[in-house]
C-alpha cells in the first residue's frame, strides 16, 4: 500500500514537472507558448540563454539573453524600462497575433511587446533564440525574420550584430548603457556611428554631446585605436554607401567569448570571459581616461583619474543620491551641503590642481583678483571665479572638473567656488583644529623632551652622589661634598 502511494506521489511530481516544462522547447517558443518563473530558453549550441533575471536584490525582473556560462554576463534586455515585480505570475508568450509579449499571467494587458507589424506575422510564427545570442521571431515555413534582437541592441555588442543606419528602412542601430549595475533601463551614454556617412563612431551623453570617437574606420582599424592592428582576436565588417553605414564583427575563435559593452560610466569596454577565473574580464576601456567621459562625476564632482574610483564631491556638497552614488552612477553628481543664501554672505573655496569646466564667461576687469571675485559676489548666478590674468566666470552648475594632481598644484590656475559663509567658518575651524594639534602636539612633545631631561640629570645627580658624596650647606648655599675617593681621582 506505502509502496503504491510513494509511486503515485513520484509519478504526481513526475507530470507536475512535466506540466511545467510543456511550455518550453529548448531553443524555441512556438504560438501559445510562454515561459515563466525559472523557465529558459537555451541556443542550440548551449551558448546562451532566455529568461528572467533581476539585477538588483529589489524584486525587479527583466527578459534577458545572457551567457549560458553565467547569469550575471547578460547581454540583451528586452522590458528594459518595465520590470516585474515577479517572474512566476508573469509569463513570455508567443501571442497569437505572432508576436513576443511580456505580460502578468491571466492579463490582456502587455507590459512588453516585440512589436513586429501583425500583418507580417503568421500562425507559422517561431521565436528561436540562436547561437550568436540572436532572439528571432521567424516564420516557420518561409524562413523570413519578422523580428530580431540584434535590430534593438541594449548595452551590448555581439560578434554578428551590425550597429549603424540603413536609411531606406529608417532603421539606426546603436548601443546605450544600463543607469547603474542595477538598473538596466536606458542611461545617458550611447555609442552611434556618425551620421554624415562618415565611417566612425561616437559616444554621446544624452544623444547630443560627443566625448569621444573611434576616429575613422581605415579598413583595417579605427585611426583612434591604434592597437586594434594587434587585436587578432576579431574581423571587422563594413558595409557602406548613401543609404547604409553599418559595421559588425567576427570572432575568429568561434567558442571564446567576446563582446563589446558600453559601461554606465560611459566607458566603451572590451569584454572577454575567462573560463578558468569564471569571470567577465572587461579591457580596453575608451576613453582610456575616465574623466573624458561627459559628465563623469556630474554638478559639483570633482573627476581625479590617478584614483581608482575618480569621482568626488567638492568640499562642502554631498552626493545628490547616495544610493546611487554607493553603486557607482555619480552623474547625478553633488549638492550643496549648505543652500547659497546669495549675497555679501557667500565666501570662496580653493579648489587648486584642478582644470576648470569649459567655456567661461570672460570678464573685462581692470581691478585683478579683487575685483573678479567681487563681480563673481554680485551676481547671483555666479558659482566660481578664476584670475588668470584675465577675470573668468562660471555661472550655475559646475561639470567636468577635473583633478590634475598634486605635481601640477601652480596655485594661479587655482578655480575659487561660491560657498556659504558657514563652509568657509568649517573650514576655518578644521585649520585652526589642525593649528591647535600642531601647537597641542610641540608643547606635548617639549614637555615629554623636558621630562625626560629632568629624568636624566636627576638620575645624574643621584649617580655622582651615590658613593658617599654629600649637600652641604656652606654659607647658606649647598655644595657638593665629594667623597675622599672621588676627590683623589679628580686630583
Ligand atoms: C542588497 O544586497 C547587498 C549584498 O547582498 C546588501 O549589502 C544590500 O544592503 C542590499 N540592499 C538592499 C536594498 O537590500
Ligand atoms: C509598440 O508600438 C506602439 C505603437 O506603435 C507603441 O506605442 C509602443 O510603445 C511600442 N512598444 C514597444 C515595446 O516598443
Ligand atoms: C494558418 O493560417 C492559414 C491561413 O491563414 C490556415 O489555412 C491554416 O489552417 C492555419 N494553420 C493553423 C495551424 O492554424
Ligand atoms: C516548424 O517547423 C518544424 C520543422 O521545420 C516542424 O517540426 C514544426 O512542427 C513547425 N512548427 C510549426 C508551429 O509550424
Ligand atoms: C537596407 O534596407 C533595404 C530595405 O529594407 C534592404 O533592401 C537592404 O538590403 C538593406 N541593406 C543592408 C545593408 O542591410
Ligand atoms: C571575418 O571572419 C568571419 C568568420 O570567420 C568570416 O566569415 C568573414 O569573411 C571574415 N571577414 C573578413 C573581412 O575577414
Ligand atoms: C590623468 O589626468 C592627467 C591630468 O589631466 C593626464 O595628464 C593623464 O594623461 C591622465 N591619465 C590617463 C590614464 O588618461
Ligand atoms: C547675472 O548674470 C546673468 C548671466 O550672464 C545675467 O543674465 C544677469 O543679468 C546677471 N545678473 C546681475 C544682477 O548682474
Amino acid at each position: 500500500m506505502a509502496r503504491v502511494i510513494a509511486l503515485c506521489i513520484s509519478v504526481f511530481f513526475l507530470l507536475l514537472t512535466f506540466s511545467a516544462r510543456t511550455g518550453v522547447a529548448d531553443d524555441s517558443l512556438f504560438r501559445g507558448q510562454s515561459l515563466s518563473g525559472g523557465q529558459t530558453m537555451v541556443s542550440g549550441g548551449g551558448k546562451f540563454e532566455l529568461g528572467f533575471f533581476a539585477p538588483g536584490n529589489a524584486s525587479k525582473y527583466y527578459i534577458g539573453i545572457w551567457y549560458k556560462v553565467s547569469k550575471k554576463t547578460v547581454v540583451w534586455v528586452a522590458n528594459r524600462e518595465k520590470p516585474v515585480a515577479s517572474a512566476s505570475s508573469s509569463e513570455l508568450r508567443l501571442a497569437e497575433d505572432g508576436n513576443l509579449v511580456l505580460r502578468l499571467k491571466d492579463s490582456k494587458n502587455q507590459i512588453w511587446s516585440s512589436n513586429s507589424s501583425s500583418s507580417l506575422a503568421s500562425n507559422s510564427t517561431v521565436a528561436v533564440l540562436l547561437d550568436d545570442g540572436n532572439l528571432v521571431l521567424k516564420d516557420n515555413i518561409s524562413s523570413d525574420t519578422l523580428w530580431q534582437s540584434f535590430d534593438h541592441p541594449t548595452n551590448t555588442w555581439l560578434p554578428g550584430a551590425k550597429l549603424g543606419y540603413n536609411k531606406s528602412t529608417g532603421r539606426d542601430r546603436f548601443l546605450t548603457s544600463w543607469r547603474n549595475p542595477e538598473d538596466p533601463s536606458p542611461g545617458m551614454f550611447t555609442l552611434e556611428i556618425d551620421p554624415n556617412g562618415v565611417d566612425q563612431f561616437y559616444l554621446l551623453r544624452d544623444r547630443r554631446h560627443r566625448y569621444w570617437t573611434t576616429g575613422v574606420w581605415t579598413g583595417e582599424i579605427f585611426t583612434a585605436i591604434p592597437e586594434m592592428r594587434s587585436n587578432y582576436f576579431f574581423n571587422f565588417s563594413h558595409v557602406s554607401n548613401m543609404i547604409v553605414n553599418e559595421f559588425s564583427f567576427y570572432v575568429r575563435d568561434s567558442a571564446a567569448i567576446h563582446n563589446f559593452m558600453l559601461d554606465f560610466t560611459g566607458e566603451m569596454k572590451r569584454q572577454k570571459w575567462d573560463a578558468e577565473a569564471k569571470v567577465m574580464l572587461q579591457f580596453c576601456s575608451l576613453p582610456r581616461d575616465p574623466c573624458d567621459v561627459e559628465g563623469r562625476c556630474g554638478p559639483f564632482g570633482s573627476c581625479n583619474n590617478f584614483s581608482s574610483d575618480p569621482c568626488h564631491c567638492l568640499q562642502g556638497f554631498n552626493p545628490r543620491s547616495s544610493n546611487e552614488w554607493t553603486l557607482g552612477d555619480h552623474t547625478g553628481g553633488c549638492v550643496r551641503r549648505t543652500p547659497l543664501r546669495c549675497g555679501e554672505r557667500d565666501g570662496f573655496l580653493v579648489l587648486s590642481s584642478t582644470q576648470p569646466p569649459a567655456n567661461p564667461v570672460r570678464m573685462s576687469t581692470i581691478g585683478g583678483r579683487e575685483e573678479c571675485r567681487t563681480a563673481c559676489l554680485r551676481n547671483c548666478s555666479c558659482t566660481a571665479y578664476a584670475y588668470h590674468s584675465e577675470c573668468s566666470i562660471w555661472q550655475g552648475d559646475l561639470v567636468n572638473l577635473k583633478y590634475l594632481g598634486s605635481s601640477n598644484g601652480a596655485k594661479s590656475g587655482a578655480i575659487y567656488l561660491r560657498v556659504d559663509a558657514s563652509e568657509l567658518a568649517e573650514n576655518d575651524h578644521k585649520k585652526r583644529e589642525n593649528k591647535a594639534m600642531i601647537v597641542v602636539g610641540a608643547v606635548s612633545g617639549v614637555a615629554a623632551i623636558a621630562v625626560v631631561v629632568l629624568l636624566l640629570a636627576l638620575r645624574y645627580r643621584k649617580g655622582a652622589t651615590k658613593k658617599g658624596d654629600k649637600w652641604v650647606r656652606v654659607n647658606g648655599r649647598f655644595k657638593l661634598q665629594l667623597s675622599l675617593r672621588e676627590k683623589e681621582r679628580i686630583e
